[in-house]
């Protein structure tokens, strides 16, 4: 077996900024109440013709264009969603056409909000073993176009979005070190979008009833997030022989301040060793993670040789946690798509 690693993030996101302030004028609830119980302040809502693919596809150009790799060289993709735009072909073979990748298998992985971090184990591990040189490792979803606005249990909480990875062999000893995966079946009914597949095909009574769009026991999830955040992370380190206090950068999925906090304060990692971004773009899924990533290491908080460690955990229910000896080297400072150039003319 070889070390993969990532070479190339990308992030994209819709222009539509959602306010609390304006979530105010539908549902009934406060900024404050958003702010304390999440750490929401706004998220990115899809417009018509932005989607799981379209996001995915964005994201994916910019890291391939951060790796210095042509789309031509990519021989496998798969995107972590459950927003597909259609329920097949899969997401990943419409984002495959988008950007021309010719010579790549391409599947959709559906862990729910642990979609990246599952398929970041896949993908390293398929390049690792040397049967895929090239992996497209992406999170996209659009929960927002399944959000019910009527609901205020739900629909303060998720926004739009896309990341992707290049992963490619690295050195030996860096990349992917390890990783654990989990589901617990028996939390199917607690967050679900009910309608729509073969068990209620969509008709006009499942749209009556609401079907199409998630519904969630808030309460329990919460529970569930915090423990196996946790232990998950904790699992994943144990196998490479670390613990929580090797960690240089703790990127979780991004659903809720207080479900970060809680599982960081059990795990010991200290919050300056913790990045968060939920507050400008709520929970964005399978997003969230690769997102969060490509933020954390354009601002320098992830830098050459730190060791990462990625979990998510969502709809399933499922886990999933990664841990990274980090191998790209920093770039300059600047926003994000400057930054993304740069690091495409240094290469
Ligand atoms: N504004 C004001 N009040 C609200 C709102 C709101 N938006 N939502 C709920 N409330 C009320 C409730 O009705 C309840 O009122 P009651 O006491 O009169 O019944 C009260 O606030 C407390 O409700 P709880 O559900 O106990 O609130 P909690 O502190 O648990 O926060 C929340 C709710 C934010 C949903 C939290 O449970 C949570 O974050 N859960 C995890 C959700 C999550 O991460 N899901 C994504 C998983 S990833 C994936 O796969 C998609």
């Amino acid at each position: 077996m070889k070390s993969a690693g990532i070479i190339g993030l990308g992030k994209a996101l819709p222009e539509r900024v959602l306010t609390n302030a304006e979530i105010e004028t539908m549902v009934e609830t406060s900024d404050e109440w958003i702010f304390e119980r999440t750490g929401i302040r706004k998220r990115r809502v899809a417009g018509e013709n932005e989607t799981s693919a379209s996001l995915g596809t964005a994201a994916a150009a910019e890291a391939l264009r951060m790796a210095g790799v042509d789309p031509a060289d990519v021989d496998l993709i798969i995107c972590g969603t459950t927003s597909p735009d259609t329920l097949f072909p899969s997401t990943a073979c419409h984002i495959q056409q988008r950007l021309g990748c010719v010579n790549a298998a391409a599947f959709d992985l559906a862990a729910a909000c642990a979609g990246f971090v599952y398929a970041l184990a896949v993908g390293s591990e398929l390049v690792a073993s040397g049967a895929h040189k090239m992996a497209l490792i992406i999170g996209a979803d659009v929960l927002t176009k399944f959000t019910d606005w009527t609901d205020r249990g739900t629909c303060v909480l998720f926004g739009d979005g896309a990341g992707a990875a290049v992963v490619a062999p690295v050195e030996d000893g860096r990349g992917v070190l390890s990783y654990d995966l989990g589901a617990d079946g028996t939390g199917t009914g607690l967050l679900v979008i009910p309608g729509g597949g073969g068990l209620h095909p969509a008709s006009h009574q499942t749209v009556d009833d609401r079907l199409h769009y998630i519904k969630m026991e808030g309460r329990e999830v919460f529970k569930f997030a915090v423990k196996i955040m946790g232990e998950s992370s904790e699992r994943s380190l144990a196998k490479c022989g670390l613990s929580p206090h090797d960690v240089d950068c703790f990127v979780p999925h991004q659903a809720n301040t207080r479900i970060i906090d809680s599982a960081t304060r059990r795990l010991g990692i200290a919050p300056e060793r913790v990045f968060t971004n939920v507050a400008d773009y709520g929970n964005t899924s399978a997003a969230s993670v690769p997102i969060a990533l490509y933020e954390a290491f354009l601002m320098g908080r992830i830098r050459e040789g730190d060791l990462v460690v990625v979990v998510g955990f969502g709809a399933g229910l499922t886990w999933a946690s990664c841990v990274l000896r980090w191998t790209m080297s920093a770039v300059p400072e600047g926003d994000g798509k400057e930054l993304a150039g740069a690091a495409r003319v240094d290469k």
